[in-house]
């Protein structure tokens, strides 16, 4: 259970010292039980559907871990080499000619942008990360420092043999790359998703909202520019960040967006 604050901070919560209290919709008089619960040793908390009460001394501040700002830096130029710019442009034509018009456009999000979503979301090592549509794999790499385990998934050989080999360059044994294209795959367990969604169509977008409702309740996903709101989604927290086109010389604006999985 994660717990966003007034400013937007983040608090992770043990789930064993909350007391979950659902809504009783056909007593009119709820709003009196809230106050009475609460009280000022107790919080109320909810996911959006469900509430939740807990001892206050129970919040906990993120604990994600640091990652120096030279690492950040040195990750970034890795995926901003020659290097990386030909392993994203090398699409094979058949490849490109059988996917929806635009979705294989490359983009990178920034190192610092993708650390900030980490550390408001509170991603620790009991957490595993999921980039679809991974590219060359900036974010995999990134997460790879807070989390226990990082996967990416991508349908372009290049870009995914490029992930692999900066997973070897910077010795990130808790790193995975799969060819493997969205439509097919199965989500599994996981705690924290990521999709930068720019580029991809509505429909590619709709297979993926489908994808993500499987997920366990609790579960973050971050993406970027849309949101992922649905029945099973729940949108809690939006911040602006930079975000590179190959060919631009100054990066764009873009949003990018936190959910919850609703409790079901
Ligand atoms: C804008 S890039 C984002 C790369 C990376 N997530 C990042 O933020 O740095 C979108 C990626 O989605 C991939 N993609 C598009 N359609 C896909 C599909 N059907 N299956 C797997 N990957 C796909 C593209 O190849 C591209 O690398």
């Amino acid at each position: 259970m994660l717990y966003f604050d007034k400013e937007h901070r983040i608090h992770t919560l043990e789930s064993r010292e909350m007391v979950q209290w659902k809504l009783d919709l056909s007593n009119a008089d709820y709003s009196q039980a809230v106050t009475g619960i609460g009280g000022d040793r107790t919080q109320i908390l909810s996911d959006g559907e469900s509430f939740f009460v807990l001892p206050k001394e129970a919040l906990k501040t993120s604990k994600s871990s640091e990652i120096p700002q030279a690492e950040l830096e040195e990750i970034q130029s890795f995926f901003f080499s020659q290097e990386a710019v030909q392993a994203a442009l090398s699409v094979n034509s058949d490849l490109l000619k059988s996917q929806d018009k635009g979705s294989l456009t490359y983009g990178t999000t920034g190192a610092k942008s993708i650390y900030e979503a980490l550390r408001r979301v509170g991603a620790s090592t009991d957490d595993s990360f999921l980039d679809i549509g991974c590219g060359c794999g900036l974010p995999v790499l990134i997460a790879s420092k807070l989390v226990g385990q990082a996967r990416g998934v991508d349908i372009v050989p290049s870009m995914v043999e490029f992930g692999q080999r900066a997973a070897t360059r910077f010795g990130r044994e808790n790193t995975e790359f799969l060819l493997a294209n969205i439509r097919h795959l199965e989500l599994g367990r996981v705690d924290i998703v990521y999709v930068a969604a720019t580029t991809l169509t509505e429909e590619l977008r709709e297979t993926i909202k489908e994808k993500l409702s499987q997920l366990r309740p609790g579960a973050v996903v971050i993406t970027l520019t849309y949101s992922f709101q649905s029945d099973a989604l729940v949108l809690v927290d939006t911040f602006k960040s930079p975000f590179a086109w190959w060919g631009s010389s100054e990066p764009s604006v873009h949003d990018f967006l936190i959910h919850i999985r609703r409790a079901s």
